[in-house]
C-alpha cells in the first residue's frame, strides 16, 4: 500500500490464495469473457498478485505476450512458480511501470485500483503503457455492497470494536462502486466507459472454511482478525457464525460481487 495509515500486508502468496486468490481466479474468467478481445493481443496485469488474471488470460487470450507487475516480492514468487516461463514478472508500482510507452494493446488491473494511493496517476500510467486505441480494463470487490465473505467480517467487527470502522474496506473504498468507477476512468479522459458487475458464488464448506483463510494475515481483514489478541478474536469468529447463513449441512453460500470497468485510450 502507498501513502495510507493502515498497512494491508501483500507478502504471503499461499494464505492470500486461500482468502481471495481463489475467488479472484473465478473473476477472472468473465472479466474477460466481458472484455472480448481477439487473440494475439499483448497484455499487461498491473498488481498481478498471485498471478490470477495472468494466468486466465494465458489459458483464454491466446496472448502474443503476457507481462504482470507486482510490488510485492513475496506475491511474485508465487506468480513465478505457478507461471514462470509463460509469463514475464516485473518488481512495480501501478503509478511508475516499468515497460515503455504503448507496449501493450491491453492493459488490466484486478483488485487493485483501491489499493493505489492515486488511482489517477495508476489511470494515467496504464493509458501510457497502453498507447491510443489500448484497453484499459480493471475490476475491484464491491466492498460495501455483495462482497458478502467481507461485509460479514466488517459488520461484525465494527459492532465489537468501534475503532474498526476506519479499517472497514467499504468505508475506506468509495471507489468500488459503478459510479465512481465510471467518474475516475471518464475523469481521466477515457472513452467508451462501461461498467458491470460480477458476481460469483463463494460456496464455503462448513464455518471454519470460511474462519481459518482469515488466520493467514494476508490482506486488511486477516490482518485486522490477527491484530486482536485471542479472546477479542474468538468473540469475533463467534458474532460472525451467529450472523451466517448456514445450511442444513453446516455449509454456507454466499456472493463476491466484483465491480468491472472498461474503457479505451483516445486515439
Ligand atoms: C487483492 S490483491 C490482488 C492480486 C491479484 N491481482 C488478484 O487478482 O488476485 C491486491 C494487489 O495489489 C498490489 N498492490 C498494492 N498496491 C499497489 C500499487 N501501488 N501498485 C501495484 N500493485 C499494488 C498488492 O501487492 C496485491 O498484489
Amino acid at each position: 500500500m502507498e501513502g495510507g495509515q493502515v498497512s494491508d500486508t501483500w507478502e504471503r502468496g499461499s494464505p492470500y490464495e486461500q482468502y481471495v486468490g481463489r475467488w479472484s481466479r473465478q473473476v477472472a474468467p468473465r472479466f474477460l469473457a466481458w472484455l472480448d478481445l481477439p487473440p494475439g493481443r499483448r497484455w499487461l496485469d498491473v498488481g498481478c498478485g498471485t498471478g490470477a488474471l495472468c494466468a486466465a488470460i494465458v489459458d483464454r487470450c491466446a496472448p502474443s505476450s503476457i507481462a504482470g507487475v507486482e510490488p510485492s516480492k513475496g506475491f511474485l514468487e508465487t506468480a513465478r512458480h505457478n507461471l514462470g516461463g509463460r509469463v514475464t514478472f516485473h518488481v512495480g508500482s501501478a503509478t511508475a511501470i516499468p515497460v515503455a510507452d504503448a507496449s501493450a494493446d491491453a492493459v488490466v488491473s484486478a483488485l487493485v485500483l483501491n489499493f493505489v494511493y492515486d488511482p489517477r496517476a495508476a489511470l494515467a500510467e496504464m493509458a501510457r503503457v497502453a498507447g491510443a486505441g489500448g484497453t484499459i480494463a480493471a475490476y475491484v470487490w464491491d466492498y460495501a455492497g455483495r462482497m458478502d465473505l467481507m461485509r460479514k467480517f466488517w459488520d461484525a467487527a465494527v459492532e465489537l470494536d468501534a475503532g474498526a470502522a476506519r479499517l472497514d474496506e467499504g468505508a475506506r473504498f468509495p471507489l468500488c462502486c459503478q459510479e465512481a468507477l465510471e467518474s475516475l476512468f471518464s475523469g481521466a479522459g477515457l472513452r467508451g466507459v462501461a461498467v458491470t458487475a460480477i458476481d460469483i458464488p463463494t460456496r464455503f464448506a462448513s464455518f471454519d472454511d470460511y474462519w481459518q483463510p482469515f488466520l493467514g494475515g494476508q490482506g486488511p481483514a486477516p490482518a485486522y482478525a490477527m491484530s486482536l489478541d485471542d479472546a477479542a478474536r474468538a468473540r469475533l469468529r463467534e458474532r460472525i457464525r451467529g450472523r451466517m447463513p448456514l445450511e442444513a449441512n453446516g455449509s454456507i453460500a454466499l456472493i463476491a460481487r466484483a465491480w468491472a470497468v472498461r474503457a479505451s485510450v483516445a486515439e
